[in-house]
């Protein structure tokens, strides 16, 4: 790390940093209770993989869930969600499990650990503050155990996790939609192998949709192994809705194979599939030159397609824990712009983002010429007036991913106007540096996965 640099704003991280950790470690040690033991085994049901719902539905007093219409309990106890402090609150671990994450409890510190995505959440009984990815907000209404149950707000987590929520009060019904404001018109799924990105047309399924939606929040690594002369076969993350049926498959075909296997067909065979999509514009001969003859690595990413008319802004970002992101979306929503995600090739681990050690963000930041590779494409970038360009602070400046997508894209005739988000560094390093690249670049703000909304839509109207 380059010591001769660094400005306020790094020294303030750098002093708060610790901190701000000591006092979240020491926030979370609080003693076990009797209703820990109730609650962790309310916890630690264990059920087999779900398929992410798109859409799930609760209603007050009623203990089962609705996702994508099937019915599910809410836990073996028939518990239903009950209105505490003008909140639904109930046993998250079906609906979370419905959204594709998981639960975890921790009796002693009486925290319940929520994943879904790239998206972590900590809550704490009885206490009013969450940790999303590590960043703390509050809560209206804390989690409580009530009759030896875990009870915990249902709107703020669905929120996190990316989903938006409907209260009808006449059927006393909650709707949770997974927010598709992340995927901007459609979006193709795209089989990268080694230096060769193919383009596959997502089919009209209920699993293709789902890997879509799987695929905005994060690439997915694959081990393909080969089989029979005609296949190669991975396991994908989390199951997806099957509906299998008897298919004879063409070279290129992409299926799904018992709910959470993926199939790339570079030969033919019948059997009981659910179609994903389809590579374009390939020859059998190009396949099965590039998937060679053993088993090999591939990332399955989503990329954007045009946009849908009418749109002139865009507010494309980088985000690593999703701070960005958040921030990202909210700036969409006030600009009524798309939202496109810079995607790098190789996704950051938590290793990779260590900052305390010789991590690879550090050694990217230290060298002048890193230009680390995009996996998104942004074809349609043309057609927006603005940009907004959103990205973490990562020692004062903006990551390096940001000058690969300056030096990709040409803005020159656009309204450029950046945003952050940060430990405490401001913008303005980051600001010289676009202005680079593109003069006319705006000031820009730097906020944080709260900013409220006021300053968001005040940021966008001074910006107009
Ligand atoms: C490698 C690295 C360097 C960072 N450097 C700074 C910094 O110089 N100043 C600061 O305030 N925050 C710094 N941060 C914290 C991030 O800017 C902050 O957590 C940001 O909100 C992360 O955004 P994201 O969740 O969208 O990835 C750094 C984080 C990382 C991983």
């Amino acid at each position: 790390m380059k010591t001769t640099v660094r400005k306020t704003g790094v020294l303030l991280f750098c002093l708060l940093l610790p901190l701000c950790l000591m006092l979240g470690g020491c926030a979370a040690e609080t003693p076990s209770t009797a209703a820990d033991t109730t609650a962790a085994a309310t916890a630690d049901t264990t059920v087999d993989a779900p398929a992410p719902a798109s859409e799930i539905l609760l209603q007050i007093g009623r203990p089962t869930l609705l996702a994508d219409g099937v019915e599910k309990a809410i836990d073996s106890e028939g518990t239903a969600p009950r209105i505490i402090g003008g909140r639904t609150l109930l046993p998250v671990r079906a609906v979370v499990e419905a959204m594709g994450g998981t639960v975890d409890w921790n009796g002693t510190r009486r925290e319940v650990t929520l994943r879904c995505g790239e998206t972590e959440l900590k809550l704490y009984i009885d206490r009013t503050d969450v940790y999303r990815n590590g960043e703390k907000t509050v809560l209206d209404t804390a989690p409580i155990i009530l009759g030896g149950r875990t009870m915990l707000p249902i709107r703020a987590i669905a929120e996190s996790f990316g989903f938006t929520v409907e209260w009808a009060p006449e059927t006393q019904t909650v709707t949770l939609k997974r927010e598709q404001a992340a995927v901007p018109g459609a979006k193709e799924i795209r089989l990268t192998v080694g230096d060769r990105a193919f383009a596959v047309e997502p089919a009209d399924t209920a699993a293709a949709k789902n890997l879509i939606a799987l695929l905005s929040a994060g690439d997915i690594p694959l081990d393909l192994s080969d089989y029979g002369g005609f296949e190669k076969v991975g396991d994908l993350p989390a199951a997806l809705p099957a509906d299998d049926v008897q298919t004879t498959t063409a070279p290129g075909d992409v299926v799904l194979y018992q709910g959470d296997k993926i199939v790339v067909f570079y030969g033919e065979n019948t059997w009981s599939y659910t179609r994903l999509g389809r590579i374009k514009d390939v020859t059998a001969d190009d396949l099965k030159a590039v998937l060679g003859t053993g088993d090999v690595t591939a990332v399955l990413s989503a990329k954007d397609l045009p946009a849908p008319a009418g749109k002139t802004s865009a507010v494309v970002f980088f985000s690593c824990t999703n701070n960005t992101r958040s921030l990202a979306e909210k700036i969409a929503a006030a600009a009524d712009a798309d939202l496109l995600e810079i995607l790098p090739r190789e996704p950051y681990t938590a290793a990779d983002l260590n900052y305390n050690g010789d991590c690879r963000a550090n050694r990217e930041q230290n060298d002048e010429s890193a230009r680390p590779a995009i996996a998104s494409e942004f074809e349609n970038i043309d057609a927006y007036d603005t940009i907004y360009l959103g990205y973490p602070i990562w020692w004062g400046t903006m990551p390096k991913i940001i000058n690969t997508f300056l030096e990709t894209y040409d803005l020159s005739g656009k309204t450029v106007i950046p945003f952050c988000t940060s430990g405490s560094s401001g913008i303005s390093q980051s600001v010289r540096a676009i202005r680079a690249y593109l003069p006319q670049v705006k000031d820009g703000m730097r906020g944080t996965a709260s900013t409220p909304e006021s300053d968001i839509l005040a940021f966008v109207e001074n910006n107009k």
